[in-house]
């Protein structure tokens, strides 16, 4: 095999209560990408269609981790790779994860899988490292294993597949402003009290334990964040009312996905998840901020060939 096309997913990270360390892949949204091999040694970006960014490849995403994967590779070639992006830079859902997670994942397709799927985790957490000066792994681990993921460990590296609830469905809206990751990131305190770990280590429990088993209430009642979106939602204009409308349209929780703009809900069911998207729609279209809207059963596969 010299070419793979592939399906890179968004992603939610944080889910409002696992800053930096949980994470779910979308089916609906992605990006696609084409991976060549080539005689020539290095990563060349051949083709970046959709948005406006960087093709030398140190200064790319996908050029980064891909140079990752072969500074660690006995293979005495290279690629080439073309990138049709569909996910918005800097709306939150995953977008430099997108890219690094393709080139990564195609590669080892194309070199007969030397690498395991947590060590394509750690190549493609240098496109993030690239992209917000922090190597965070909670949007390339849902996009590489599918599904939900904790980073139950940095160091070393420990990713742990979650349970992916099956009427489980997210709707994501993203206000067309752009939120740098890094910019976000700024703003954070760098200590928490112990009252706050301990809210915080609850609900995060409490997520996980209800994705296990299914128990959507148990979802619901553990979507939320005492940390960082109290900081981060003064970023976001219109926040308070769209999470208030999803909330009464029956979602079961709402939040910030990633470092936004973009909020994600998730519902019980797509009737829930679609009522959901037209609240949320209302509140942008009142104070007049263009959005796109996504409406996504839970992805279990991660990045794919097609
Ligand atoms: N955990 C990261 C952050 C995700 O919130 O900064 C960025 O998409």
């Amino acid at each position: 095999m010299e070419e793979l096309r592939v399906f890179c997913p968004a992603t939610i990270a944080n889910i409002s209560c696992g800053f930096d360390v949980l994470g779910v892949a979308l089916d609906s949204v992605g990006d696609e990408m084409v991976i060549r091999k080539t005689p020539k040694k290095g990563i060349f970006i051949t083709k970046l269609e959709g948005q406006d960014l960087p093709m030398e490849t140190e200064r790319n995403v996908a050029g980064v981790a891909g140079l990752a994967l072969l500074n660690e590779s006995d293979y005495d070639g290279g690629f080439e790779i073309e990138i049709y992006k569909n996910i918005k830079a800097g709306s939150g859902i995953g977008s430099s994860a997108a890219s690094s997670t393709g080139a990564v994942w195609a590669m080892n397709q194309l070199l007969g899988k030397p690498f395991t799927t947590s060590k394509l985790v750690e190549f493609a957490m240098e496109g993030e490292r690239l992209a917000s000066g922090v190597a965070h792994a909670d949007n390339v681990a849902p996009a590489l294993f599918g599904g939900f993921t904790l980073v139950r460990s940095y160091e070393p590296l420990d990713i742990i597949p979650i349970n992916s609830p099956s009427e489980l469905f997210a709707t994501v809206i993203h206000p067309q402003i752009e939120i740098k990751t890094s910019d976000s990131r700024k703003i954070l305190k760098t200590h928490i009290t112990l009252k706050e770990g301990i809210k915080q280590w609850g609900n995060l429990g409490g997520l996980i334990a209800g994705l296990f088993t299914e128990d959507y209430d148990l979802i619901g009642r553990s979507l939320e964040d005492h940390i960082v979106e109290p900081i981060r939602s003064i970023l976001i204009p219109g926040f308070n009312d769209v999470k208030k409308g999803a909330l009464t349209s029956g979602a079961l929780g709402c939040g910030i996905s990633g470092s936004g703009p973009s909020i994600f809900a998730f519902s019980k069911g797509e009737a829930t998840a679609k009522k959901v998207a037209l609240s949320m729609k209302k509140v942008y279209e009142k104070i007049g901020i263009d959005h796109d809207v996504h409406i996504s059963k839970i992805n279990t596969e991660g990045v794919k060939e097609i």
